[in-house]
């Protein structure tokens, strides 16, 4: 089965991350720095602890409205009301990314602001940024390492930032991220608030170390065919879960510090590679399925994003075809709910929620891949044309 996500670790990956970790400190520049040339950039533990450390650095009183979009993560709602703020909901739109028009009319009473670039697909900026004024913006750049808006990189736009090269994301180094302080005002309360983080212990840079080498066995053809075989059901089940884990206190581990100085050529490499994939097969199929992407010729392409009414249907004929396709965020309206979310209440949430399916495009796929995924989706687009002339006909 073609994985989801691409997870390897290879030898010379481990070795790079252990010399880290034996270093005194990581050295060389990280690949991040000419990104953000104004700012200041902090490599933190996770995305979620990077708006947990930005909520506060904003220093808003109790019970503050924060405003995000339904569609993410269950992690960000629960980083919000960690901080001791109010989640309030605001719509999407067919790019998966903040409705402005949403967005104006729920802006008065807002404290401040979540914008996020959902799979690397850049949020409307220039009108975000005409319709909140001096509100506090935090960019979710989560899904955006090497996305772009107007041929700049994301996360440079607003106040702070935030970005994730946890499971599931671009890089993914299974853990770590970066809070980026565009707005020189925070930079004092962010600086103190890293002063307090622990460094990781030695033992616990080597089991995450250990964490992460299975997990490329577990993510490579043959394990993730028996997960998927085995563990299907328990995987989806345990989706539905709000994930709690906020990993606050700790700093980023040492090991993933590493292989972001190390391993800079090759996260270059996998990210054109990656967008290489994604067009060939976009480009084959733009006109039968409705694929949605950062149309930035040098952005990074997160997945294979794509909207689909019989979303499950299609879901299924791609699994039973050997390819991790995947149903991002399915149980947002569930871990929603928790938060006060109501089914009716953001309609174009509602309906989008239910169609999006992710297929993979990650940089290890070889060119046979390519071929199984182009084939499976012109297999499908078959039957449903059949199936339309069937309906006609009758
Ligand atoms: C949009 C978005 N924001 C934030 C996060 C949290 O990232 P992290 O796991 O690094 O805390 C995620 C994780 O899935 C996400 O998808």
């Amino acid at each position: 089965m073609i994985p989801r996500f691409n997870y390897s670790f290879s030898v010379r990956e481990v070795w790079g991350a252990m010399s880290a970790l034996f270093a005194k400190e990581p050295s060389g520049a990280p690949v991040y720095t000419r990104l953000f040339p104004a700012a200041t950039v902090y490599e933190i533990s996770s995305a979620r602890a990077g708006i947990a450390y930005a909520l506060a650095a904003l220093q808003l009183p109790e019970n503050a409205r924060v405003g995000v979009q339904p569609y993410t993560c269950s992690s960000v709602m629960v980083a919000i009301q960690k901080a001791g703020f109010r989640l309030v909901f605001i719509d999407i739109d067919e790019t998966l990314t903040l409705d402005t028009n949403d967005l104006a009319d729920k802006l008065t009473g807002l404290d401040a602001l979540i914008v996020t670039h959902t799979f690397g697909i850049s949020a409307k900026v220039a009108r975000i940024k005409e319709l909140v004024e001096d509100l506090p913006v935090i960019e979710d750049c989560a899904h955006a390492f090497g996305s772009r808006y107007d041929g700049v990189q994301v996360g440079n736009f607003f106040d702070m930032a935030v970005f994730s090269f946890g499971n599931g994301k671009f890089p993914a180094l299974g853990s770590g991220g970066l809070l980026v302080v565009n707005n020189r005002q925070y930079v004092d309360a962010v600086n103190e608030r890293m002063h307090q983080l622990k460094p990781n212990s030695l033992f616990s840079e080597l089991a995450f170390v250990g964490r992460q080498l299975i997990k490329s066995l577990l993510y490579s053809r043959v394990g993730y065919s028996l997960i998927y075989k085995f563990f299907s059901r328990r995987l989806a089940d345990r989706g539905k879960q709000i994930d709690t884990h906020s990993g606050l206190e700790n700093e980023i581990y040492r090991t993933v510090k590493g292989r972001l100085r190390t391993d800079v050529a090759e996260i270059q490499a996998a990210a054109i590679r990656q967008r290489r994939n994604a067009l060939a097969i976009i480009d084959k199929h733009n006109a039968t399925f409705n694929f949605i992407y950062n149309q930035d010729p040098d952005s990074t392409c997160f997945a294979l994003v794509c909207l689909h009414e019989q979303r499950d249907d299609l879901f299924n004929h791609l699994i039973q075809g050997g390819i991790g396709a995947g149903k991002h965020f399915q149980h947002a309206s569930l871990w929603a709910s928790s938060f006060g979310y109501q089914r009716g209440d953001r309609p174009h949430f509602d309906q989008l929620v239910e169609q999006v399916i992710t297929i993979p495009c990650h940089d290890a796929l070889t060119q046979t891949d390519l071929s199984i995924i182009d084939e499976a989706l012109a297999r499908y687009a078959k039957r449903g044309s059949f199936r339309e002339q069937l309906t006609a006909f009758s």
